[in-house]
């Protein structure tokens, strides 16, 4: 039987390095590609347990480059695509949009294209994964949860441009029958995020002994799920999920900021020996994001009832590890905020 060929993009970021492992592990029997073009968020050291695994390859390459994606497709005949790579942070979308239209939109137009044309006539058994975000149907008041038939109304350049992105996916399924399926997701956190994101953020800061910055009044509402229970989802989606469906994904874990850092600060003081109430201290209160969404929550209830996924680890287990694994490995986080692992890179793999 022929070997499977899959690609996976962004697999040296955060999800995308989950996924990597699970999928090399878990399906020998694929061939598994990973492409990314190691931005600022993305790094090998994510993936040395893997690096040389006999199913897996690294491949360099940007994605909003048509040919560097086209000559990728020529050189294997991939049987699916699972599409995480992306610009993925909403405050430095504020900062620059283009980059984000570069990547979320051409980038995932230039993979449509590609899949189109190699795939052209033979369609069966192909699928486009996608992976996208809750943040495409904007804010939600006090009420109500994320449907998946829920209007987009995104309100961010990072939501504007995953929101592009999901509904270009969508038109090539029915311009060009390209077989897709569309996941939503809320917050990941976990192991080998970049601390730029709130929690490895305040994890970092806490032990440094620096201040956390709270946007606004700090009432702002995330729903939280941990990246290796996402992880499992979409190999789920990938392989169980019905052609031209959304699934919205999440961790029936909606925390309020400021509690949610409360919570952090006492795991931490527990974690660190200091005293209980130690860390709370460093709350700062700035200005806050602007556009910034009040409240994100999903219905996950598809995925569960259809699929059978639900998320298998606690907010209070996940996080507690999540700490374990970000003080365990204060070299990951210093390489990361100080591009180390950009010469990690060079001196794995050379000019290539
Ligand atoms: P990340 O920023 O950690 O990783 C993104 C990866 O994409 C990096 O490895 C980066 O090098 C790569 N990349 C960026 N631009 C590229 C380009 N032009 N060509 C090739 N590779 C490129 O992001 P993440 O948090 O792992 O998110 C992965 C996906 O999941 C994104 O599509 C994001 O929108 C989506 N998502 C994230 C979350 C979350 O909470 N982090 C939640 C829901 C959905
Ligand atoms: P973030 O991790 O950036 O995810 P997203 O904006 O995609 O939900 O932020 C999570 C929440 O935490 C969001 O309401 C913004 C807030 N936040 C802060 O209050 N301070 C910070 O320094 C950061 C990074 C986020």
């Amino acid at each position: 039987m022929m070997k499977k060929h899959i690609l996976i993009t962004g697999g040296a970021g955060f999800i995308g390095s989950h996924v990597v492992r699970l999928m090399v592990n878990r399906y020998p029997e694929y061939e598994i590609v990973n492409l990314d073009l190691l931005t600022y968020a993305g790094n090998l050291g994510n993936l040395t347990d893997i690096a040389n695994a006999p199913n897996y390859q690294f491949v360099r390459a940007d994605i909003a480059d048509a040919v560097q994606v086209n000559e990728l497709f020529d050189r294997f005949a991939f049987d699916g695509v699972i599409h995480l790579a992306a610009e993925s942070h909403v405050d430095r979308s504020i900062e620059d949009p283009l980059s984000f239209v570069r990547t979320n939109v051409i980038g995932t137009v230039n993979l449509l294209n590609a899949c189109r044309d190699q795939w052209a006539g033979q369609m069966e058994g192909k699928r486009f994964y996608h992976i996208s975000t809750d943040e495409v149907y904007g804010t939600l008041g006090s009420e109500g949860l994320f449907m998946e038939t829920t209007a987009y109304d995104p309100n961010s350049p990072y939501s504007a441009s995953k929101a592009s992105s999901d509904h270009f996916v969508r038109a090539y399924g029915e311009t060009y029958g390209l077989p897709h399926v569309v996941t939503n997701c809320s917050n990941n956190y976990g192991p080998q995020q970049f601390p730029e994101k709130l929690i490895p953020l305040f994890i970092h800061n806490i032990k440094e002994e620096k201040a956390l910055p709270v946007y606004g009044d700090g009432m702002y509402t995330r729903d939280w799920l941990y990246v290796i229970d996402h992880a499992r989802a979409i190999d789920k989606v990938y392989h169980e999920g019905l052609n031209g469906e959304t699934y919205n994904i999440g961790g029936f874990n909606e925390w309020k900021n400021i509690d949610l850092i409360r919570l952090l600060c006492g795991i931490m003081d527990e974690k660190l020996g200091r005293v209980t109430g130690h860390s709370e201290k460093l709350i700062t209160y700035v200005k806050d994001r602007p556009g910034h969404d009040r409240r994100y929550a999903i219905d996950a209830s598809k995925i569960k009832s259809e699929l059978g996924w639900e998320p298998s680890v606690t907010f209070e287990e996940g996080l507690a590890e999540t700490v374990e694994w970000y003080l365990e490995n204060s070299e990951w986080l210093k390489n990361v905020t100080s591009g180390e692992y950009q010469q990690y890179y060079d001196q794995m793999y050379g000019s290539r």
